[in-house]
């Protein structure tokens, strides 16, 4: 039987210098699709919200929202390493909290681990979700979960106070046991400084080229959310406008009398055996 990537295959690949492909991915045809193109690490992000579900932040993902999809991303896959998001204030009250949806993440959703953001304050938590067992992907930089504390989307780290807090925070959560963190929009060489002080993979998203794996938006880099191409996502095809032009041909051709042919149509068998006669007197006859 075909095994799923594992935290140690991951760690390896670091002690390697193989660089890590993560992508975001939030139903059964998207993981499937994404591992099939060579994905090891999928993450069924909160991104969710925003690119699925239509709001306008993360902040309001539920529990139960990321475990429907979390659970349709593990049917898709059977290679690839499936990482669940923990949704804001799942994990914020108390780490006995965290540690009841992480497992659940597990239980119910099928994944392998989960992520939660936040450096040092967060280091106690990680620290009782991996003891019981469950591997920890910590998220520090521009967490959007704290985009209301941050005031915007902005990059993180950009003096050297705040990315020697950056580095403290990787740090704790190495220590704590987290197996990978992601550094999210800060400058690339504090994402360099990190990468090369801690033992984990580091894994970024507009955190430049020196970390261990990237992560992008499913639907960022596919061209399948339009309202904004954040700057840290390259689009590697345009989906989007693809399925629109297929879906106002298949307009076009309703209105016209096009679709469907004889090709997608069916009929009864006449009495005879011959196929397709479509008139009414062959249709009450094979009835
Ligand atoms: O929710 C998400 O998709 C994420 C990535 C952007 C890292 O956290």
């Amino acid at each position: 039987m075909e095994r799923r990537i594992s935290i140690t295959d991951l760690k390896a690949m670091k002690k390697r210098g193989e660089r890590i492909a993560m992508i975001t991915a939030y139903d059964c045809p998207g993981g499937r699709l994404v591992e099939e193109a060579g994905v090891p690490l999928i993450l069924v992000g909160d991104t969710l919200g925003m690119v699925v579900l239509g709001y306008d932040t993360t902040i309001p993902v539920t529990m139960e929202e990321m475990l429907h999809h979390v659970k349709a991303v593990v049917r898709g896959t059977r290679k690839a390493h499936v990482v669940a998001d923990l949704p804001f204030m799942s994990y914020q009250a108390s780490p006995q909290e965290a540690l009841r949806n992480a497992g659940r993440m597990l239980k119910e959703g099928g994944a392998q681990s989960v992520k939660l953001e936040g450096g040092r304050r967060m280091a106690e938590t990680v620290g009782l979700i991996t003891s019981s067992g469950i591997p920890v992907m910590g998220h520090l930089g521009l967490t959007p979960q704290s985009v209301n504390q941050f005031g915007g989307y902005k990059v993180q780290g950009k003096t050297p106070a705040a990315a020697v807090r950056l580095l403290n925070d990787a740090l704790a959560l190495e220590q704590a046991g987290a197996y990978a963190i992601v550094l999210e929009t800060i400058p690339a060489p504090v994402a360099q400084a990190i990468t090369e002080r801690v033992s984990v993979p580091t894994i970024g998203i507009g955190a430049g080229p020196h970390c261990d794996g990237q992560v992008q938006v499913f639907h960022d880099m596919l061209g399948l959310f339009e309202e904004f191409v954040p700057r840290h996502a390259k689009r590697y095809a345009l989906v989007g406008q693809t399925i629109k032009d297929a879906v106002a041909q298949y307009v076009a051709e309703v209105k016209a009398g096009d679709f469907p042919t004889e090709r997608e149509s069916f009929y009864a068998a006449p009495a005879s055996g011959a196929v397709g006669d479509p008139s009414l007197g062959e249709l009450a006859r094979s009835g």
